[in-house]
């Protein structure tokens, strides 16, 4: 029998003067960016369950006293919101002003992190530059922390707990925790370690979803001082089978780096250690640029790719001959393109009339 499914219930609101219609369940923040409003966030994640915690996103609804968080306010039906009053704007203004000026520096390179150019956009967009409320300042960078993958800068932890929440919420890993209060507020993990002791995965997500690059891809920094711009290239990673889209950092000619599509429909901006920070094969010294094959002296010897498929072809015969053609079998590699892995099953199908074919995801 097939299950019965309700129509979503849909309402209206008035948003800035004009009517629009929002579904049961939607955030005032929700219905405002899909009516094209362009309310700043910085504790905000699409992926991740609300949070109200920097109140930048902060709108006036008529009948409420003061601003409410729009990340975390349910809309209602008849609800009369204002994305942006000047009482509003000075309001962003001052809070941005606040955690500039808490900040050792509020501009990082964009190799750190997908979204780690977030607090300077905004600052740009308000035009604020630190200082006025300079004094204090919060976050203890761990330096002790010397693992290849995971810069952890907290000097500019703005304490939006993204990365907290993203690690616990998205990859299941409750890695990284908040400890202490006010200035000593700090990203830590159990009993303060360093991150290769914790339960961490080395995914990378806090990195990526790091608005400040207080957290940095220590991989990607390392092209910081290369020359040229930084072009993105969309593409599908190739460890597995999963199918992860993926944006390829290039700098010139040097792919120099890697970061999850947050749109990706098969990751949502998640990834593995593989997918996130294994690329360096690609333009290593010792990747093989030719074929080789093992001579009579028992080593191995570059050839051209002739010898190389004679002397496959030659083996393969071999086998099938002396034990029949289930003597054979195929693993298409991962990391094939898909046209390659097609290839590849006709080739073990029709050439050799056997159904002994997988791929090295699921081996
Ligand atoms: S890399 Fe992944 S597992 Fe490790 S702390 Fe970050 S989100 Fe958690
Ligand atoms: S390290 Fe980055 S993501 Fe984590 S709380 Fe600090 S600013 Fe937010
Ligand atoms: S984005 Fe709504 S409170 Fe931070």
């Amino acid at each position: 029998m097939i299950a019965e499914v309700k129509p979503t219930a849909t309402a209206t609101l008035t948003l800035d003067g004009v009517e629009v219609s929002f579904t049961e369940g939607e955030t005032i923040y929700e219905v405002a960016e899909r009516a094209g409003r362009e309310v700043p966030t910085l504790c905000y994640d699409a992926r991740l369950e609300a949070f109200g915690g920097c109140r930048l996103c902060v709108v006036e609804v008529d009948g409420m006293r003061a601003p409410v968080a729009s990340c975390t306010t349910p809309a209602t039906a008849g609800m009369v919101v204002k994305t942006t009053t000047d009482a509003i704007e000075k309001h962003r203004r001052t809070l941005l002003e606040l955690v500039a000026s808490e900040n050792r520096e509020n501009e990082v390179d964009e190799l750190r992190g997908h979204a780690s150019q977030e607090l300077k956009s905004l600052l740009d967009r308000y035009e604020v530059r630190g200082g006025r409320f300079a004094g204090r300042q919060s976050g203890t960078s761990n330096s002790t922390d010397d693992n290849p993958f995971i810069l952890r800068d907290y000097d500019l932890c703005i304490s939006c707990y993204r990365c907290v929440r993203v690690c616990a919420e998205q990859e299941g890993d409750h890695a990284i925790t908040m400890m202490n209060r006010g200035f000593e507020k700090q990203i830590t993990t159990e009993f303060n370690g360093i991150l290769k002791d914790s339960a961490c995965t080395f995914c990378g997500q806090c990195v990526q979803t790091c608005p400040t690059g207080a957290l940095g891809d220590r991989k990607a920094m390392r092209a910081e001082s290369l020359p040229g711009e930084v072009e993105k290239t969309r593409t599908v990673c190739p460890y597995c089978g999963v199918g992860c889209s993926v944006d390829l950092l290039t700098k010139e000619d040097r792919l120099v780096g890697v970061q999850p599509a947050m749109d990706g429909p098969a990751n949502e901006g998640a990834l593995c250690i593989k997918g996130q920070f294994a690329f360096d094969f690609v333009q290593h010294e010792d990747r093989l640029k030719m074929p080789l094959v093992r001579d009579e002296d028992g080593e191995l010897h570059e050839t051209d790719w002739e010898t190389a498929l004679d002397r496959a072809a030659d083996g393969f015969k071999k086998a099938a001959g002396e034990h029949g053609r289930h003597a054979v079998y195929g693993v298409a590699s991962g990391r094939a393109p898909h046209e390659a892995a097609y290839t590849m099953q006709k080739f073990i199908r029709a050439g050799f009339g056997t159904h002994q074919i997988d791929n090295c995801s699921r081996a």
